[in-house]
């Protein structure tokens, strides 16, 4: 299934603020196929780049109370995050991806896409921890749903924060940006670990009949969004020439401690 086009031709543009209620109508299982449906070598980067953050979230040695905000149609963040934390609070805005995550975590048996990419992050994990072959279980357990949207985030709330694709994805405009990576950089504690994977220079992305906005972003511009809230800022950068799914064509990957 492809998320791009439609069979009645140009998808429909959604307005680019957030406060769009065509959230409402997001096509989980579309963006599910479209961008997870063939994993992407770009995919098992930023798994690697995201357990090596994870790893050293301080204090080290401990499980974690950890919440992973956008989660969207995608478990790869919570796999990431799920070794270190005890709990693990998903925070999603769109209801239809709510249910999705509920009916993935409900599952006997894990797509293969999952296996695939449960097994990157278990070989990232190595040699520290000895991961199970099947992660739902634990998963199950672990993760608490939440429909919420990340300028509604409390402050200082959990010890670590992941976010994929959602702060750049979910607007185009620069000053919703800034405000929804400030609310995900502040609802870490002080010391916390941030880690987040954003599209690089998109100008927006297409689910099946819907067209969503995304801001076109620099490593300069992200770096620049999280200096005021965290230290240790480190970015990396994949770019493609060519786009790889629907708005994409490489990523920046960011961490830092909360300030
Ligand atoms: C591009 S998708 C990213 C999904 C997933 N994290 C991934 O890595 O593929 C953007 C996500 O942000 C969510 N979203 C939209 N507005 C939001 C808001 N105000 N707060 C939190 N999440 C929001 C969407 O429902 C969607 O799941």
């Amino acid at each position: 299934m492809s998320a791009e086009g439609s069979s009645t031709g140009k998808p429909e543009r959604a307005a680019s603020r957030n406060a769009d209620d065509r959230w409402a109508e997001f096509d989980s299982e579309a963006y599910f196929q479209h961008y997870y449906g063939e994993p992407h070598p770009d995919d098992d980067c930023v798994i690697r780049l995201a357990v090596a953050a994870m790893k050293s979230a301080l204090p080290l040695g401990t499980e974690l109370d950890m919440v992973d905000v956008g989660t969207g149609p995608n478990l790869i963040s919570l796999f990431c995050a799920l070794p270190r934390a005890h709990r693990l609070t998903v925070w999603e805005y769109a209801e239809s991806n709510i249910t999705w995550l509920e009916a993935e975590l409900a599952r006997d048996v894990m797509r293969p896409q999952w296996s695939h990419f449960w097994n990157v992050v278990r070989e990232a994990y190595l040699p520290e921890f000895d991961l199970p072959e099947d992660p739902i279980p634990i998963l199950r357990e672990r993760c608490h749903l939440r429909r919420g949207s990340i300028f509604d985030l409390p402050t200082r709330r959990w010890q670590a924060a992941t976010m994929f694709y959602c702060a750049e994805s979910i607007t185009d405009r620069q000053d919703e940006f800034e405000a929804a990576c400030a609310a995900f950089a502040r609802c870490v504690r002080r010391g916390g670990t941030l880690a987040a994977a954003f599209l690089a220079r998109s100008t927006g992305y297409a689910v099946n009949e819907s067209c969503y906005p995304a801001l076109s972003l620099s490593v300069e511009s992200a770096v620049d969004a999280f200096a005021p809230y965290a230290d240790g800022l480190r970015a990396e950068a994949v770019a493609r020439e060519h786009q790889v799914r629907s708005g994409y064509s490489g990523f920046i990957f960011l961490t830092g401690t909360a300030r």
